[in-house]
């Protein structure tokens, strides 16, 4: 099917931008990930904005009387609301890292587009009339679930785009064009910096196919260089586990809980390598149990947490499991009072672990209690 226009008029705050610039241009589109995920149905946050026939100068002005405020000094970039808006532009790698570029103003469409990464981000749509543009078939790609390169030297001087097209793949269950693939063979992300590097593994953490994603890692040799580890790639047991997990478990925190447990690496050492958020530490802390887990295991965890809570609640049968004991909304409630047993003397470590052994007795009662009722 090919789309000529889009309606956008059920969007007040697009309506409102419309309105305000049509006395300066007729020419500014809705571009890049926004359009992608409308097509996408999915719901939208931020939108970007490109806009063409207004100078540097003007655009400055028109920018100020809206109220929108810039960012990223060389780009003429602004925000208004959740709207992102810049000058239509190119840009040329002129020397090393990510911010080496010049650029400049464009005024051609297609030469617009040409600067961005992929073909499913590079489709645009006129906010005025509604005209949909889409120079690098894009809106082909969306449908096949194809994340494909537009230009091969553009694409080659932005290492950042490796670790995109992994979060991309990862988040849409999209497979990577041969050819794009080959590309990024080729290229490295020595000139990224650690933040940058985390800021695209945050995302990839919230994906839903953790396991596609971890794939393309491992294919493209990357997990020794991020991670400082290299799982076994034959294996498929890991990433069998990624995406059944993945179906029940949404927390951001599953693929390192899984991977560091898995692959039973240092985390202290893998956190202080990677400096990702100390909150994923503490969550990778979790009690973890490859195979099958007994009910004693199982509502031990509940001392600090209800199961659902829990990271490796991962299948339906461990589910149930919890459901069962009367521990998957709430954690488990000891009646033992600490101040009792400091009356009776008890201090420091013995403390400690006349505590522990009171409340494990106590628990299995509670699980022999439950399994009568
Ligand atoms: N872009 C690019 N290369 C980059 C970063 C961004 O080509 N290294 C282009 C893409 O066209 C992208 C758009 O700029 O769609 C907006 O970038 P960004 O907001 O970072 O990404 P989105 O595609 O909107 O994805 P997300 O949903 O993750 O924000």
């Amino acid at each position: 099917m090919q789309i000529s226009k889009i309606n956008l008029k059920n969007n007040p705050n697009l309506t409102f931008i419309a309105n305000f610039l049509k006395p300066y241009t007729q020419r500014a589109y809705l571009v890049g990930g926004s359009v992608r995920d409308m097509l996408l149905g999915l719901e939208l946050f931020d939108y970007d904005i490109e806009i063409y026939d207004i100078n540097i100068k003007d655009f400055d002005s028109v920018m100020q009387k809206l109220g929108a405020k810039g960012f990223g000094k060389n780009f003429f970039v602004y925000k208004f609301r959740n709207f992102d808006m810049a000058l239509a532009r190119t840009e040329n790698k002129i020397s090393y890292g990510h911010k080496g570029f010049e650029v400049k103003i464009c005024n051609d469409e297609k030469l617009g587009a040409k600067r961005r990464d992929f073909t499913i981000n590079a489709l645009m749509i006129n906010i005025f009339s509604g005209e949909f543009l889409d120079f690098y078939n894009g809106l082909q790609d969306l449908k096949q679930g194809i994340l494909r390169h537009i230009n091969d030297q553009s694409f080659q001087e932005d290492s950042l785009r490796i670790l995109r097209a992994i979060v991309f793949a990862s988040r849409f269950n999209f497979k990577i064009a041969d050819e794009t693939l080959n590309l990024m063979r080729n290229m490295d992300i020595k000139d990224l910096s650690q933040d940058r590097i985390n800021a695209e593994l945050y995302k990839f953490f919230q994906t839903s196919y953790l396991n596609l994603g971890y794939k393309y890692l491992q294919e493209l040799d990357l997990e020794k260089e991020i991670f400082g580890f290299k799982g076994d790639f034959e294996s498929l047991e890991f990433q069998n586990l990624l995406k059944e997990a993945r179906k029940i478990i949404k927390d951001e925190a599953l693929f390192l809980y899984l991977y560091l447990n898995f692959f039973k690496l240092n985390k202290e050492v893998f956190f202080k390598k990677t400096r990702l958020k100390k909150e994923y530490l503490k969550k990778a802390n979790q009690a973890f149990y490859l195979n099958d887990i007994d009910d004693f295991e199982l509502a031990k965890i509940a001392f600090d947490m209800p199961l659902k809570e829990w990271l490796g609640l991962w299948d339906e049968k461990r589910v149930e499991q919890a459901k069962k004991l009367k521990l998957y909304e709430n954690k488990f409630e000891s009646k033992i009072v600490t101040q009792d047993l400091i009356d009776a003397g008890f201090f420091g470590k013995a403390l400690g672990e006349k505590l522990q052994e009171l409340k494990e007795n106590e628990l299995k009662e509670y699980i022999k209690l439950n399994k009568n009722t």
